[in-house]
C-alpha cells in the first residue's frame, strides 16, 4: 500500500517493520478525539479562508461520516497507515475523494497527536474526578453510621489507642480529597490546545489558533510551538497523580483484606465483592481489594517509564514519543476500575461492631488513658509512663487487663489513683475524651464528618 508520506521514498518498508513502527493497534482508543481535532481545525481553516466554504462543507461531511461508523465500531484500519491518523485521513479521502486530502493544511501529526492526548486526559480526568467522589460518598455513608463504634487503633500493626471507626474510615476520606484536589488542578495544564504549533515552527498559513482552541473547549493555548508539540509533563502528571490515588487505593485495600481475615474479622465484605476457591469450599477471598492492591505495581511502573522515555529527549517530537500513549491508557482504565470497584465494596460492606468493642476491651490500648490520669495528678509523664508500664507487666503475668486490677494494687503503684479510674479505663470514654481539634473524639468526628459533607456537596 502507498503511504501517505510516500512521495519521497523509492521503497516501502517490509510488513514486519510496519509492524513494528505502527500505534494503530492503541491509538485507536483517539479516534472520536482525533475526528474532533479534525472538525475543530478544519471549521477554523475555513473561517479564516484558508479552505473554500465547499471544501470545508465536503471534508465536515466525510469526517461526520467516519464518527457514525467509530460510534459503531465499523471503521477498519490497517497496519500499514501506521496510527490513527494516518487511517483516518486515509479512510476520509476513500470516502470524500482528494478534496480529503486538503485537512492536513496548516497541520503535522505531532500537534495533532498532542492535541487528541489533551482531548483525551479532559475528559478522563473529569471522569477520575467524579468517581473520586463516589468512593469518598460510599465512605461518608459507612463513617456516619459508625461515629460512636469503637475500634482499637493501630500502630505498628500493634493495638495503640481506642478510636472511632469513623474516624479510621474518615481518614482515606481525606486522601482522596488531596487526590482528588490534585487531578482538579492538573486540569489547568490538560486544559490547553497544542493543534497549530504544526510540526514544530508554527506555520505559513493565517490560521487562527485561539479559534481552533476554542472550537475544541480548551480555555488557552501552548504559546511555544515547540513546546506544544514536546510537552508530555501533562501526561507525566496524570501518571503521577493516579499513582498517588492507587497508593492510597492500595492502602486501604490492605485493612480490607486484614480487617475481613478470620483473625480480625472487624468487617465482612459482601459476597458480590469476593470469590471463593476452586477447592477450599470453606473459602471466601477478598479478590477484588487484592487486585486493587495488586495493580498498584502498573501503574507505577507507566510512570517510571515514561519518566525514562522523556529522559533527554532533544526537541521537538521524537517517535519515541509514541511511547506515551499505552501506559496513559493503561493508567486511566485502571485506575477508574479500581474507583467502580472501591465505591461499591466500601458501600455494601458490613461493620462488626461486636467484635470491634470487644477487641477494644480486651487490650491494653487504655493504657495512655492511665498515664495521662497520673500526669494530670502532676506525677511527671516520664514517671507516670514506667508506674503503668510495670502495671501492665503485672496484668500479663495474671491474663487480666488494667480494668481487672483491684483500686487497692492500683493505688499501691500510685496513691494518686481514685475509684473514678474504671470509667477513665473504658475504651468508649477514653474516645469520648479525645476532643483535640482533628482527634477521634466523637463531637470531633461529627465536626469532621461535617466538614467532609460540605467538601462533597461543594462540587
Ligand atoms: N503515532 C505518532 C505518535 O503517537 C504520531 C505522531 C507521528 N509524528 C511523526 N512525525 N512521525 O507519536
Amino acid at each position: 500500500m502507498s503511504k501517505l508520506w510516500g512521495g519521497r521514498f523509492a521503497q516501502s518498508p517490509e510488513e514486519w517493520v510496519d509492524e513494528f513502527n505502527a500505534s494503530i493497534g492503541f491509538d485507536q482508543q483517539l479516534v472520536l478525539e482525533d475526528l474532533q481535532g479534525s472538525v475543530a481545525h478544519v471549521t477554523m481553516l475555513g473561517e479564516c479562508g484558508i479552505l473554500a466554504s465547499d471544501e470545508v462543507e465536503e471534508i465536515l461531511g466525510g469526517l461526520a461520516f467516519l464518527k457514525e461508523k467509530a460510534e459503531k465500531n465499523e471503521l477498519t484500519y490497517s497496519v500499514a497507515n501506521e496510527d490513527i491518523h494516518l487511517n483516518l485521513e486515509h479512510l476520509l479521502i476513500q470516502q470524500i475523494g482528494q478534496v480529503g486530502g486538503k485537512l492536513h493544511t496548516g497541520r503535522s501529526r505531532n500537534d495533532q497527536v498532542a492535541t487528541d492526548m489533551h482531548l483525551y486526559l479532559k475528559k478522563r480526568v473529569e471522569e477520575i474526578c467524579q468517581l473520586i467522589r463516589s468512593v469518598q460518598k460510599a465512605i461518608l455513608k459507612q463513617a456516619e453510621q459508625h461515629v460512636e463504634t469503637v475500634a482499637p487503633g493501630y500502630t505498628h500493626l500493634q493495638r495503640a489507642q481506642p478510636i472511632s471507626f469513623a474516624h479510621h474510615l474518615l481518614a482515606y476520606f481525606w486522601m482522596l480529597e488531596r487526590d482528588h484536589e490534585r487531578f482538579e488542578d492538573s486540569m489547568k495544564r490538560i486544559d490547553l490546545s497544542p493543534l497549530g504549533a504544526g510540526a514544530l515552527a508554527g506555520t505559513t498559513f493565517p490560521i487562527d489558533r485561539n479559534r481552533s482552541a476554542e472550537l475544541l473547549g480548551f480555555s488557552a493555548i501552548y504559546e511555544n510551538s515547540m513546546d506544544a508539540v514536546s510537552d508530555r509533563d501533562f501526561i507525566i502528571e496524570f501518571l503521577s497523580n493516579a499513582s498517588m490515588t492507587v497508593m492510597h487505593l492500595s492502602r486501604f485495600s490492605e485493612e480490607m483484606i486484614i480487617w475481613s481475615s478470620q483473625e480480625f474479622q472487624f468487617i465482612e465484605l459482601a459476597d458480590a465483592f469476593s470469590t471463593g476457591s476452586s477447592i477450599m469450599p470453606q473459602k471466601k477471598n477478598p479478590d477484588m481489594a487484592e487486585l486493587v492492591r495488586g495493580k498498584t505495581g502498573r501503574v507505577y511502573g507507566h510512570l517510571l517509564s515514561l519518566l525514562t522515555v522523556l529522559k533527554g529527549l532533544p526537541l521537538a517530537y521524537n517517535k519515541d514519543m509514541q511511547e506515551d500513549k499505552e501506559g496513559m491508557f493503561d493508567t486511566a482504565h485502571t485506575l477508574m476500575g479500581s474507583l467502580k470497584i472501591f465505591a461499591g465494596m466500601i458501600d455494601t460492606m458490613k461493620v462488626n461492631t461486636e467484635r470491634l468493642n470487644k477487641a477494644v476491651n480486651e487490650d491494653f490500648s487504655n493504657a495512655t488513658e492511665l498515664a495521662d490520669y497520673l500526669a494530670a495528678k502532676g506525677v511527671p509523664f516520664r514517671e507516670a509512663h514506667e508506674i503503668v508500664g510495670k502495671l501492665v507487666l503485672v496484668c500479663i503475668g495474671q491474663g487480666i487487663y488494667l480494668k481487672d486490677l483491684p483500686l487497692g494494687t492500683l493505688q499501691e503503684a500510685s496513691n494518686v489513683i481514685e475509684d473514678d479510674i474504671y470509667t477513665i479505663l473504658e475504651p468508649f470514654q477514653a474516645v469520648k475524651r479525645r476532643e483535640s481539634a482533628g482527634g477521634t473524639g466523637f463531637s470531633q468526628v461529627k465536626k469532621q464528618l461535617g466538614k467532609a459533607k460540605e467538601k462533597i456537596s461543594a462540587s
